[in-house]
């Protein structure tokens, strides 16, 4: 995972470096460090985040130019001073910063140690760089061709920034399988894993693709290549971004500002798709594949984590309205077990990040067995969005928190909007029906906003609950991955082992986890199996548990068994994911809060999971 950015110009690189790694903390942060070229190469870099790097800095020599950094998210290696990158090849004239895993390393690092290498870290990266510089010496070849050389030996992915002492005015880039952007600047260049460090300096970018390296000179144009040395043009894009997003606003974490953009986030998917004159939706990545979603036998949607949730509420609805048969697959699994798909299939792969490496895998497999490959994404311009046939973006705009709140409820709502097309376009769906729908989704983020107003009883219950050890979560039809989702916020940010259920299931081995201590947040919001979740509610108070429950305003069964209540309007069952998940997101950051969690950036996790 990891973020890297790199600057070359003619300004101080270190203030560039350090506010674009501040930006793409998110995406690791175990380690930090930079390395400036000015006639040598000085290097810095330090265990632990962003702050601690600045701090470490302080009366070293940070003058030059040009310069790379890096804030870790380690794979290899302890995360140490030691193991934090860059990293030098073992004569320093070489530095690099690596995104992803050089999965032959240990092959390669033997070699090189037989042929008399010393290294230093326990990392891969070290490997790639080591490996570059033996090549350089050894074979007669320039720079640019000892990476080639190196980059064709190496398996697995990466995307790597280079400085080097023989080549003063240069860095040197490259990908494969992990993200990079070059932005354009006036005489400047600026390197990065997402555009966010360089919304600010220039909104002309070009995505790097696989398999290419960018040479990039002070004062000359950008150089695309291929690993093969095929010459490539680049292509330059627009970048179209709101620099406010990339602030907190006034929140005390990225989390909460994410939690109560959602009334806007979710408006903001459905705008420009609904035409309630002539009662229609258009999703324009569709529209050129309609015959084949229209024919499609079989859907699968792929993702992780949060964007899994979302299919398998994607699941219920496609099912429901387009009476397509809907399959739900984790990325990990499906890209390795050799599944059935062909070209009667559709695959729908969902990412916040656009960057998932288990998702664009699975992606590929699809490709190459010759399904069409859609992506619901949130980043414009991600590697999943352009390895896709078509797409849909959610336009939730950029979410920094960790733990992902606002990009589920805009997948949810891109997916409905899919769903009702493809309804329409099937004759699944009444107009009276699409009608109503619509209507009722128009009106889920004022619904969401009431219900961002429980957030001081929210607060309150979390104060209850700060020091549970266990957290059980139940939902049933739309609501069981919400119940997923819930459990999933909790441990992520708090720490706090929690599972999610379908609520029947719970009598085959959950239940035995219930005494007077645990806490058990159901949904039991308005639906067609209502009284079903009431019994549910029913069998956890003969044991004793702490009901927490989500009910419908005016709910009177529910809520009498429960012990503590969270009232939210009401709306179409097929709607309720998208607020029922609300309170949940609001319980697990205030319990965090309260537990003195890291909110944006719990310990082990990244952003964007790039890496297997
Ligand atoms: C969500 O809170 C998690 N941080 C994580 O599960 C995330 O949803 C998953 O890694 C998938 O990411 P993506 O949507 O960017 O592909
Ligand atoms: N594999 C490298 C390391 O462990 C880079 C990790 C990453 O991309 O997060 O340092």
């Amino acid at each position: 995972m990891c973020g890297i950015v790199g600057y070359i110009g003619s300004k101080e690189a270190y203030p560039i470096l350090i506010n674009g790694l501040k930006r793409l903390e998110y995406r690791g942060y175990d380690s930090a460090g930079i390395a400036l070229l000015n006639g040598d190469i000085n290097l810095y870099k330090t265990k632990g985040k962003v702050a601690d790097l600045e701090a470490y800095v302080v009366g070293k020599n940070i003058k030059g130019t040009i310069g790379i950094g890096h804030t870790r998210w380690a794979t290899h290696g302890e995360p140490n001073d030691v193991n934090a990158h860059p990293h030098f090849s073992e004569s320093k004239n070489l530095a690099v910063i690596h995104n992803g895993i050089i999965e032959n390393y240990d092959v390669i690092k033997e070699k090189l140690k037989n042929d008399g290498v010393h290294f230093r870290s326990n990392t891969d990266t070290e490997v790639l760089i080591q490996l570059i510089e033996y090549i350089y010496k050894h074979e007669n070849v320039d720079l640019i061709k000892a990476i080639q050389l190196a980059l064709g030996q190496v398996i697995g992915a990466y995307s790597i920034v280079i400085l080097s002492k023989d080549n003063p005015n240069t860095i040197i880039a490259a990908r494969k399988g992990s993200p990079l952007v070059v932005g354009i600047g006036k005489d400047e260049y600026f390197l990065a894993s997402d555009a966010s460090p360089i919304v600010e300096h220039t909104r002309d970018v070009v995505y790097i693709n696989d398999e290419e390296i960018a040479i990039i000179r002070k004062g000359e144009e950008l150089v695309l290549k291929t690993i093969k040395n095929q010459k490539k043009t680049p292509f330059i894009e627009k970048l179209e971004m709101d620099l406010n997003a990339l602030e907190k606003e006034g929140y005390d974490h990225f989390m909460l500002k994410e939690i109560f953009e959602q009334p806007r986030s979710i408006r903001d998917s459905i705008r420009g798709r609904v035409n309630l004159k002539k009662d229609t939706i258009t999703m324009s990545g569709i529209i050129d594949f309609e015959e084949r979603f229209l024919n499609a036998r079989r859907i699968i949607f792929t993702a992780a984590g949060t964007s899994w949730h979302a299919a398998l509420v994607g699941e219920y609805i496609i099912e429901e309205l387009v009476k397509i048969p809907v399959e739900v697959e984790y990325a990990s699994e499906f890209r390795y077990r050799n599944p059935i798909i062909d070209d009667k299939d559709i695959l729908i792969a969902i990412s916040q990040s656009g960057e998932t490496a288990d998702t664009l895998a699975a992606m590929r497999l699809a490709k190459e067995k010759g399904a069409l490959v859609y992506s619901i994404c949130n980043v414009v311009g991600s590697t999943i969005a352009r390895t896709s046939h078509a797409g849909s973006y959610t336009h939730a705009g950029p979410e920094i928190g960790v733990a992902s709140t606002k990009a589920f409820t805009s997948q949810v709502t891109v997916i409905f909007l899919i769903a009702l097309m493809l309804a329409q376009k099937k004759g699944k769906i009444s107009n009276e029906k699409l009608r109503k729908l619509i209507i009722e989704l128009e009106k889920i983020p004022s619904v969401v906003e009431e219900i961002l107003q429980l957030n001081d009883q929210i607060k309150e219950l979390a104060r209850i609950f700060t020091y549970a050890r266990n957290f059980l979560y139940l939902g049933r039809g739309y609501n069981f991955p919400v119940a997923l989702e819930g459990a999933l916020k909790l441990k992520e940010i708090s720490y706090i082992h929690a599972e999610g259920y379908p609520a029947a299931e719970m009598k085959h081995g959950p239940i035995a986890l219930i005494d007077k201590k645990m806490p058990v947040v159901v949904i039991a919001v308005d639906s067609l199996i209502y009284e079903k979740i009431v019994s549910n509610i029913q069998e956890i108070k003969a044991r004793k548990g702490k009901v927490i429950a989500v009910v419908t305003k005016g709910d009177k069964t529910a809520a009498a068994l429960a012990d503590y209540v969270l009232e939210i309007p009401p709306t179409e069952e097929i709607l309720s994911p998208l607020v029922s998940v609300i309170p949940l997101q609001l319980l697990s950051y205030h319990i965090a809060v309260m537990r003195d969690c890291e909110i944006d950036q719990p310990r082990n996790l990244a952003k964007s999971v790039t890496v297997e």
